[in-house]
C-alpha cells in the first residue's frame, strides 16, 4: 500500500483490509451471540457506514431486518431550536431491538441525536455497533456496545469514510500523512 492523495491532502496506510475482516467478524460473533433471538432491525447510518454495514451483515446468519437512514439536523422556527428528524426510517421501531450501525463514532454528536430520536419512538432497547471508536473525542454518556477498533483523534479515510466526497472506495483504511 502507497500514499493516496484526496484533494489538497496526502494519506497513509493505516488499517489493513485483513485486518478490518478479521475485527468485523468477531464483532459479527458478538452481535449473533447477544442478539439472535431478539429479532433485531439494524439502521445503518448513511453514508459512511455502508461497507462496514455490508460486510458485517453478510456475517450475520440469524433473522434480522436492516435499513438504510440518515440524520437531518435544521433549524426550527420560533423557540424550538435544532430539530432533528431520522430521514428514512419506514419502520416501525416501539418495542423492538435496534442496532445503529455507524462509520466512526467521534464527539456522539450523531449516536446521541439518533439514540434519542429512537428512545422517543419507543424503542425496547438500543445498541450501537460501530467500526471505529475515537474514545478520547467522545463526549457522550452512552455505551458504545460493538467497536472494531478505537483510534486516536486521527483523520482518517477508506472502507466507506471520505475526506470531502472522496476516499470511501479504498478497500483500506488510511490516515493523514
Ligand atoms: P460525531 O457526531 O462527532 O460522532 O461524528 C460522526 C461523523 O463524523 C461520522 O459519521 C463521520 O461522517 C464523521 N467523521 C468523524 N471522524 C471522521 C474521520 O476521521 N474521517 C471521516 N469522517 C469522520
Amino acid at each position: 500500500m502507497s500514499l493516496v492523495t484526496l484533494h489538497d491532502k496526502q494519506f497513509k496506510p493505516y488499517i489493513s483490509a485483513e485486518a478490518i475482516h478479521e475485527r468485523v467478524s468477531q464483532v459479527a460473533g458478538n452481535l449473533s451471540a447477544d442478539l439472535k433471538d431478539s429479532f433485531p432491525l439494524f439502521l445503518v447510518v448513511l453514508n459512511g457506514s455502508f461497507i462496514f454495514a455490508a460486510d458485517l451483515v453478510k456475517m450475520l446468519k440469524f433473522p434480522c431486518e436492516i435499513s438504510f437512514v440518515k440524520l437531518a439536523s435544521y433549524h426550527g422556527t420560533g423557540s424550538t431550536g435544532t430539530v432533528n428528524e431520522i430521514i428514512g426510517l419506514t419502520e416501525n421501531v416501539e418495542n423492538r431491538t435496534i442496532v445503529i450501525i455507524e462509520d466512526i463514532v467521534d464527539t456522539g454528536t450523531t449516536l446521541a441525536k439518533l439514540h434519542n430520536l429512537l428512545k422517543h419512538k419507543k424503542a425496547k432497547q438500543i445498541k450501537t455497533a460501530t467500526l471505529l471508536f475515537k474514545p478520547m473525542a467522545y463526549k457522550k454518556t452512552i455505551p458504545v456496545d460493538y467497536v472494531c477498533m478505537e483510534i486516536p483523534n486521527d483523520f482518517v479515510v477508506g472502507y466507506g469514510l471520505d475526506y470531502n466526497g472522496l476516499g470511501r472506495n479504498l478497500k483500506d483504511i488510511y490516515v493523514l500523512a
